[in-house]
């Protein structure tokens, strides 16, 4: 039986000013009765903040990204240990804007799935189309040609110590949310498409779907078979909206 996920992606925003008040009533409202699991991925600097604030409680946090290196010279970056010294339990991998934004290829990011889980850190792999690749009827494609890239790296049984996330770039900040048979198909493709290799690990992967969740729509989504839960982007800064999607997850 797979326990559903919520995961709060905060992306680039918060102060600590507002970040406190935030994490403290995300995670009392979690404690006052949320059967999901939900951890939350503030922006690094912050991150030793979520840990002192969510220490000891239901709620896990994780980061957002991180280095395919370990320490070293490499200026900017933030290397796996760093993460699961400040206790983190997930990290979120390949995300849309890193790979559009920032160049992250499949290549690369299989690199930080490896990275990742040689600390000891769950990585939440994040997969999805454009609206072009949609229109082109190419989803399917393009989803397994990134679930592939890692697959054939780490092998499927190492996929039971990762979370997916199928994310529609078309969906992301647009308020545009794909309908829940839209993210049923992909779920559902996705659960096949490793099924082929482990029917035991597809079983048990989580699925999230990500893009446009809110608290309106949040239950539709949340309950379709091979919805495992959420990636949370705008809601998850409005502890009322974030908590309202995390008991639709059930
Ligand atoms: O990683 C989650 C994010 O991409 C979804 O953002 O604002 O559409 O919920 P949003």
């Amino acid at each position: 039986m797979r326990k559903p996920l919520v995961v709060g992606n905060w992306k680039m925003n918060g102060l600590r000013a507002t970040n406190r008040p935030l994490l403290d009533s995300v995670r009392e409202g979690v404690e006052a009765g949320v059967a999901a699991e939900v951890a939350v991925c503030p922006p690094f600097v912050y991150l030793a903040d979520a840990a002192s604030a969510l220490q000891g409680s239901a709620v896990s946090w994780g980061a957002q990204n991180l280095s395919q290196h370990e320490a070293g010279a490499y200026t900017g970056e933030v290397a796996p240990s760093m993460l699961r010294d400040l206790g983190c339990r997930f990290v979120i991998v390949g995300h849309s804007e890193r790979r559009t934004l920032y160049g992250e290829t499949d290549s690369l990011v299989a690199e930080k799935v490896i990275a990742a889980q040689g600390a000891e850190l769950t990585p939440i792999l994040c997969v999805g189309e454009s609206l072009e690749e949609r229109e082109q009827d190419v989803t399917e494609q393009v989803v397994k040609r990134q679930l592939d890239a890692v697959l054939e790296r780490i092998g499927v049984s190492a996929l039971s110590k990762a979370v997916i996330a199928y994310e529609p770039i078309w969906a992301i900040g647009t308020g545009r949310t794909a309908t829940p048979e839209q993210a049923q198909e992909v779920h559902g493709l996705i659960r096949s498409h490793v099924a082929a290799q482990s029917s035991s690990v597809a079983e048990e992967l989580l699925i999230l779907y990500g893009g446009s969740v809110k608290g309106n729509n949040a239950t539709q989504l949340l309950s379709m078979p091979d919805i495992d839960g959420g990636l949370i982007g705008g809601a998850s800064l409005n502890a009322e909206e974030f908590l309202t999607i995390c008991q639709a997850a059930g």
